[in-house]
This record gives C-alpha cells, sequence and structure tokens, in this order.
C-alpha cells in the first residue's frame, strides 16, 4: 500500500458499497491517484475509467484498471520480476539526486532502483510488462523511503524502513476490463462517453501532488531533470505547466462546479475533506443540478504531518500539531430512488 495523501483506502468499503447498491456497470473514477477506489470498484465486476495527471498514477491505472489478468501471462510477469531483482546495482541519476544530494533512500537501494528502471527501459519499453514492473519498483522503493509520505522533504534521522533492502513484489494484478487515462479531468470529462456513476475527489489545498511526489514522477519518466533546493525537486516543479485548478483557492470552487455540470454520468459520489475551501452546504448547493443529494460525514484519521507539528529545515517545531481525526463529506447525487438506496445501504453496514 504505497503512502499517498489524501489516499481513500480506508473509505474504499463504503465507496465501493455505495457504487454497488447504485447498481452501476460503468464508473469513472476521476482522480485516481494510487487508484484504490477505482481497484475496488473493478473488483466488484464494475468496468471503471480511471484518470489523473499524475504519470506514477498512469502507471498505476494501466496496471491495476487497464490490464486483465485473465488475459495476461504470469509467468512473463514473474520471470521479468526475477530478471530485475538480479540485475547489478548501479549508480545513476537516482542515487546521485535522492540518496547523495537529498536523502530520501539508502544509496544501496538508490543503487538498485537506477539498475532496475534502465533494465525496465531497455528490456519492457514497448510490451505489456512496462507498467506492472514501474508500478512494482515504486511500491518497492515507497517500502524503503526515509518520508513521512510526502517527497516535499526527507527525514532528518533515517527512517529505520530505509535500511531494509529493496524487494520488488508482484503488483498482483485483477481480473477484469478498464481504462487509463493521463489527463486533466476538467478536459477528458468532456470526451467521455456516459456512465453510471462518477467518483470525485479532487486535491483539498494548494499543495500539488506533482511537487509532493516529484520522485515518483521522475522515476516514471525516467528524464534527469534539473532539480533545485533541499528537496531536490524537479526544475518543472516551479513553472506553471502541472498546475491544477483544484489546488488553487479561487480556482478551486468553479473548476469544482465545472467538472460536476459537465461529467456524463447518473450518479455522482464526492469526498471532501471538512478542513478544506469548501463547506457541507456549499458541496451540496453544487451538486444539486444532479438531482437527490444526501451526505455520509466519515471520521478520519489525517496525515500524520498535520499530527505531530510543523518543523523548520533544523528540526525545530514551529508549527503547532492539529487535531488527530478530521472529517470526509462523501456526498452522494442523482436520481432520486438509486440515492435513497445507496444511503440507505451505507447506513445499515
Ligand atoms: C485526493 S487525491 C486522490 C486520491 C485517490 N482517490 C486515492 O485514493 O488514491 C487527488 C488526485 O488528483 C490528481 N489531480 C490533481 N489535479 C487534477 C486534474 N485537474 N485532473 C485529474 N487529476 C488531478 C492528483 O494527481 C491526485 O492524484
Amino acid at each position: 500500500m504505497i503512502k499517498y495523501l489524501g489516499s481513500k483506502r480506508t473509505l474504499v468499503p463504503l465507496l465501493t458499497q455505495l457504487a454497488v447498491s447504485s447498481g452501476a456497470k460503468t464508473a469513472l473514477d476521476l482522480f485516481t491517484g494510487t487508484t484504490r477506489v477505482a481497484r475496488g470498484f473493478k473488483e466488484n465486476g464494475l468496468y471503471v475509467t480511471a484518470v489523473d495527471t499524475a504519470s506514477y498514477s498512469q502507471v498505476f491505472a494501466k496496471t491495476w484498471i487497464e490490464l486483465d489478468k485473465s488475459k495476461c501471462d504470469q509467468r512473463e510477469l514473474v520471470d521479468a520480476l526475477a530478471f530485475l531483482s538480479a540485475v547489478k546495482p548501479q549508480a545513476g541519476y537516482f542515487t546521485k539526486a535522492f540518496c547523495e544530494d537529498a536523502r530520501y533512500f539508502q544509496p544501496k537501494n538508490g543503487e538498485r532502483v537506477d539498475a532496475m528502471r534502465d533494465a525496465i527501459e531497455q528490456n519492457y519499453r514497448s510490451t505489456w510488462l512496462f507498467e506492472p514492473l514501474l508500478a512494482s519498483l515504486i511500491l518497492a522503493a515507497d517500502r524503503v523511503d526515509s518520508t513521512t509520505g510526502i517527497q516535499m522533504a526527507y527525514l532528518k534521522q533515517w527512517a529505520s524502513r530505509a535500511n531494509n533492502p529493496l524487494e520488488l513484489q508482484d503488483p498482483g494484478l485483477i481480473d477484469g476490463a478498464g481504462r487509463a487515462i493521463l489527463g486533466d479531468a476538467l478536459e477528458v470529462v468532456k470526451q467521455l462517453d456516459s456512465v453510471d456513476l462518477a467518483y470525485l475527489d479532487p486535491p483539498y489545498n494548494q499543495h500539488r501532488y506533482f511537487a509532493n511526489y516529484h520522485i515518483w514522477e521522475t522515476l516514471v519518466r525516467w528524464d534527469a531533470p534539473q532539480s533545485y533546493g533541499i528537496a531536490n525537486k524537479r526544475e518543472d516543479v516551479r513553472t506553471d505547466v502541472n498546475r491544477s485548478p483544484f489546488n488553487s483557492k479561487p480556482n478551486m470552487a468553479p473548476a469544482l462546479g465545472q467538472l460536476i455540470n459537465d461529467v456524463r454520468a447518473e450518479t455522482i459520489v464526492l469526498s471532501y475533506n471538512n478542513e478544506s475551501w469548501l463547506d457541507r452546504e456549499q458541496l451540496i448547493e453544487m451538486c444539486r443540478s444532479k438531482g437527490e443529494v444526501r451526505v455520509i460525514d466519515v471520521s478520519f484519521r489525517r496525515y500524520i504531518g498535520g499530527q505531530i507539528g510543523v518543523f523548520n529545515r533544523q528540526g525545530v517545531r514551529v508549527g503547532q500539531p492539529g487535531a488527530k481525526r478530521n472529517t470526509e463529506h462523501v456526498v452522494i447525487a442523482g436520481p432520486k430512488a438509486i440515492v435513497q438506496r445507496m444511503h440507505e445501504a451505507a447506513q445499515s453496514a
């Protein structure tokens, strides 16, 4: 399970139950991130289209949503993982940038990442194995990183897991068809056919995923970018290229309103955090155009950084810890009979 800010890991059972009780056969996950929610839908027999702007998310969506396990030769995957696990460690860009100039990983693991990533490029680029192998490498690197789960900084002292050897594991493909789209949700929805259910989980604040997970972007793109600052972020993190209106306070509400308006879905499910820019009433108002609206409030464990407080570069606490939990508003909107059924199913669970 990759560490990912805003991941809906604990909401997956509820969201899956909502999708199943709606009777949906097709679904759209417009901000798919780790693809956890999309996977939950797919495992319950829905045809899912997963969308995100992040390159690593596209790798996850190709692996778990687009690939149909029943049509893949598992032996090829197992053999490729064994081949990569045996490649000779070799320091390259990754080791220099993320183990020496910055200390996100131990060099012994960085050298393995470099060698494995080069081998994936050379041997598997235009095969079906490319994405599952990359997904496996990202997950393996995540298990031995030295961060709190975002890549804006690394820990002052090595996390104990960073000492473990990096190990590739089978990413575990899922039976069934699906679709992965790399793109801006606002643009993509205009091109897509109507679906039964759309799930919307936009970013909640000004912190961009492109900056928070710049190492995964670089590992996927493998473009050896110029970097800057102590966190050694990609040079293009400071440009406007990858900015999302969902990370801007003035642009967020119009963008979400536009998306709700444009998405062709019978029912929508929107999750949004109570510490963010839009409150419960505003969310309800925004969704009214879809029909009946119900809200389920779920208590949620906050991101660890928010719990321990804010520290400066010398490791001195400069901000107070916040609450340990916050509330996730899960807003359901659509035809009255369907929304009522979904709401009742959630209440009786
Ligand atoms: C709150 S996270 C989603 C988490 C996801 N539901 C999960 O459980 O892993 C928001 C996601 O939106 C993506 N994103 C930001 N702006 C976007 C846009 N304009 N279109 C599509 N995806 C976007 C980010 O890359 C990030 O993965």
